[in-house]
């Protein structure tokens, strides 16, 4: 028999292969009924697995501590496909209102579909008790949360799901598994948008649930359902990516940090939000939950009004006007006019966003040549 030309006489790839097939020959039908009734993990239709996008489930499992993960489209994928496995028409949710703000356009779909939806700020996250009913199935937090790093302390947002049985969801994208594993921290699930630092280079979409083996099968069968398998040449890359995560989430930190003690202070800057600097309310729990620094996400304000705040923008030289984070370069936005246009005006200010908050995605650029960058805008501005 010749060699399987993937593994000839064990020689193994050292890249995980790119596998395009949609379908698969199947080997016999009892092979088939194994696969299909999950007794072996084999692959017959893209739609179902596929063993690129698998291979990286198994990677992100890892970096979360979970038992299994569900990788799929987009963040936005992520988010809807744990809305739609776990809650039913009539329960309840308790989502915050510092979450990505396509969340906002998600909840208006499963209000039609009869989920009642609860909106809470972030700052209010220790009286959240009073918010749960008895048909709370779902609590779905961000910390940091987006744009503001706003911090939640996840254990004790669990100690009170407990007392009515809901789940709690945590976006855990501008943190990344580099600096915190919610799960650990008493998140049943975890979700992040792959599109960001973990793909990290401005060129995949993808998303990622992690948690139990019951809940990956739940999520699975969803999956299944509605199409929202990732290709497999974006698993690939979401794979490359991995390779230098570590080391581009540690730089990114880094530069962060001294980012914001660089504009805290700064007589143009009247506001700046990262869990790192010790006057953030955040701080304490942020070091607590949070490891290897605070990540590479912060928000400020810049000037008094959105003329000031876009002058800055304009005057960057290094730094790139464009939305999405986590990425090689360092991205710069106003989320006032780009990420939260999801939401009505009167929402987009109602959690302390302003029109001149700017949110900062650091990349692995040299932190000099960024805080020069900052220094030449500001005094543009
Ligand atoms: C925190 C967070 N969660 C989820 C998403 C949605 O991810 P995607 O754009 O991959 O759908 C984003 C996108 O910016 C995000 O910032």
């Amino acid at each position: 028999m010749s060699p399987d030309p993937l593994t000839p006489y064990g020689n193994r790839p050292m890249v995980t292969p790119i596998v395009n097939a949609v379908n698969y020959e199947y080997a016999s039908f009892e092979v088939l009924r194994q696969i299909t009734d999950g007794e072996i993990e084999g692959y017959t239709y893209h739609r179902d697995d596929n063993p690129t996008v698998r291979a990286v489930e198994h990677k992100m499992a890892a970096l979360e501590n979970a038992e299994d993960c569900v990788i799929c489209t987009s963040g936005m994928a992520a988010c809807t496909m744990v809305y739609l496995t776990f809650l039913h028409a009539g329960d309840h949710m308790v989502i915050f209102h510092d979450t990505y703000g396509a969340n906002y356009k998600v909840s208006l779909i499963l209000e039609r579909l009869g989920v009642n939806i609860t909106w809470i700020d972030a700052d209010r996250a220790g009286d959240i008790e009073a918010e749960l009913r008895p048909n709370t199935r779902m609590i779905f937090l961000e910390t940091p949360s987006n744009p503001l790093c706003k911090v939640i302390d996840i254990g004790a947002v669990r100690s009170a799901a407990d007392k009515v049985g809901a789940m709690v969801v945590a976006d855990n994208t501008f943190a990344t598994p580099y600096h915190q594993n919610p799960l650990a921290l008493g998140a049943h699930l975890v979700i992040h948008s792959a599109t960001k630092a973990l793909g990290g280079h401005n060129d995949i979409m993808a998303g990622v649930i992690a948690g139990s083996k019951q809940h990956y099968n739940e999520l699975w069968f969803t999956r299944q359902a509605i199409g929202t398998t990732l290709d497999a040449q974006s698993a690939f890359l979401l794979a490359r990516g991995l390779k230098t995560f570590d080391i581009r989430a540690q730089t990114m930190s880094a530069s962060a940090q001294a980012v914001a003690e660089y504009l805290e202070g700064h007589p143009k800057v009247p506001r700046i939000f990262y869990p790192g600097l010790m006057s953030h309310p955040g701080h304490g729990v942020a070091v607590r939950q949070m490891h290897h620094g605070f990540g590479g996400m912060l928000a400020f304000d810049v000037g008094d009004n959105q003329e000031d705040a876009k002058r800055f923008i304009l005057n960057l030289k290094l730094i790139y006007h464009a939305v999405s984070l986590g990425a090689t370069e360092s991205l710069i936005c106003i989320p006032y006019l780009t990420t939260m246009l999801y939401l009505p005006p009167e929402r987009r200010i109602c959690f302390g966003v302003r029109e001149n908050t700017v949110r900062l995605s650091l990349g692995i650029e040299p932190t000099g040549r960024i805080l020069e960058d900052l220094d030449q805008a500001l005094a543009c501005t």
